[in-house]
């Protein structure tokens, strides 16, 4: 029998504009040391994404906190003795640092922090999708809401994305992947599993443009390309390397290249720079023929958090991650499994082979 559901066709979101915070170096000075002092009273520890400003990123090594890919920001987080966790990245990344931690306090620099896969994906019609293919096994990508994880089998962050689901396609699943298509039909094709792909994009990757891609790497033949998979699969062909933001600047640290052309969000080059501070690193083309961008390698979202609202948060309150008790318990089993596999797997205790 035909599943009365049919995928929704590629959602329209629409990104705000991205505005940076600019800080003059008194403010920024000023700024640090009282969020310090604050970070101290509260015992709180910053968990930052690499897309963040680089005075984030500074700020949470500076106090004993981390700067990761979204799996790690969710281990160290959970991992971390600290009564306040201060995430700062997008809505879906505070959100899972309260489903894994429900009795610290959670706070973010701005609420309003999205993402255009998490808005993609509404829990109502996401549960419509898994109602009409109930023989198959759901997978999430992080990048969605508690409601979205609550309801899904298993959540993957691009970092294990490809392991998880081959290790389910051998044990004969079939699948339902949601939102991100581009991620979606990367795992499929590595993976060989039987998909069904919710058409969610990021307004970011999406717009990286092969043509132009293919120019920039003539002029630089010696350069490796590096992608991060929520990319369309046309620039992920040309890529030398394909991974999360951690693996992407690990690529940069240990490979020999002296060029790369980075296809992921620009604010990653802070971390890039310091690990390997002789490299080269380009922006690939988001302009060119057809170009659509709306953030032009920077995501909006991301860039709404900064010093001003991080001290602005710990001074007055508010911006705290809250998650209705039932939905938090039943998107923590399915944050739980991934965590758990990433265990195994590095234990050895899973083979994937090739
Ligand atoms: P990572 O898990 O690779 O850091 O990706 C998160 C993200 O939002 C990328 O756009
Ligand atoms: Fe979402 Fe894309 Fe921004 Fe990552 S870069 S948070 S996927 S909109």
């Amino acid at each position: 029998m035909k599943p009365a559901f049919s995928v929704p066709v590629k959602p329209v979101i629409q990104a705000p504009p991205l505005v940076e915070e600019a800080l003059g170096d008194d403010e920024r000075v000023e700024l640090k040391a009282r969020i310090k002092r604050l970070m101290k009273e509260q015992d709180a520890v910053l968990v930052a994404h690499y897309y963040t400003s680089g005075d984030l990123q500074d700020l949470a090594e500076e106090t004993g906190g981390c700067v990761s890919d979204s799996l790690e920001m969710a281990r160290f987080g959970h991992a971390h003795p600290a009564k306040t966790l201060i995430v700062a990245g997008v809505k879906f990344m505070g959100e899972t640092s309260k489903i894994l931690n429900p009795e610290k306090r959670v706070l973010m620099p701005d609420l309003a922090a999205d993402c255009s896969l998490d808005l993609a994906c509404p829990a109502d019609e996401f549960a419509a999708f898994c109602d009409a293919y109930p023989d198959r096994v759901s997978v999430v990508y992080a990048n969605t809401s508690a409601a979205v994880k609550a309801r899904a089998d298993w959540v993957v962050t691009s970092g294990i994305a490809a392991k998880i689901v081959k290790h389910l396609h051998r044990q004969g699943h079939k699948l339902l992947w949601a939102p991100d298509r581009h991620l979606g039909e990367y795992v499929r094709r590595v993976s060989g599993a039987d998909m069904i792909l919710w058409q969610g994009s990021c307004v970011v990757h999406e717009a990286f443009k092969a043509e132009a891609l293919k120019k920039l790497h003539a002029e630089h033949p010696d350069a490796a390309v590096l992608v991060h998979p929520e990319s369309p699969e046309s620039v992920i062909a040309l890529a030398d390397v394909v991974g999360s933001t951690t693996q992407l600047i690990e690529a940069v640290r240990t490979l020999p290249n002296r060029e790369f052309i980075v296809a992921t969000d620009n604010g990653i080059f802070h971390k890039m720079h310091e690990v390997a501070p002789g490299k080269i690193l380009l922006e690939a083309p988001t302009a060119g023929v057809g170009a659509t961008c709306q953030s032009c390698a920077h995501c909006p979202w991301m860039a709404m958090n900064g010093l001003r609202k991080l001290a602005a948060v710990l001074e007055h309150g508010g911006n705290e991650i809250l998650i209705e008790e039932s939905i938090r318990a039943r998107a923590a089993v399915s944050i739980q499994r991934m965590l758990d596999f990433a265990v195994a797997e590095k234990a050895g205790r899973i083979q994937l082979g090739d």
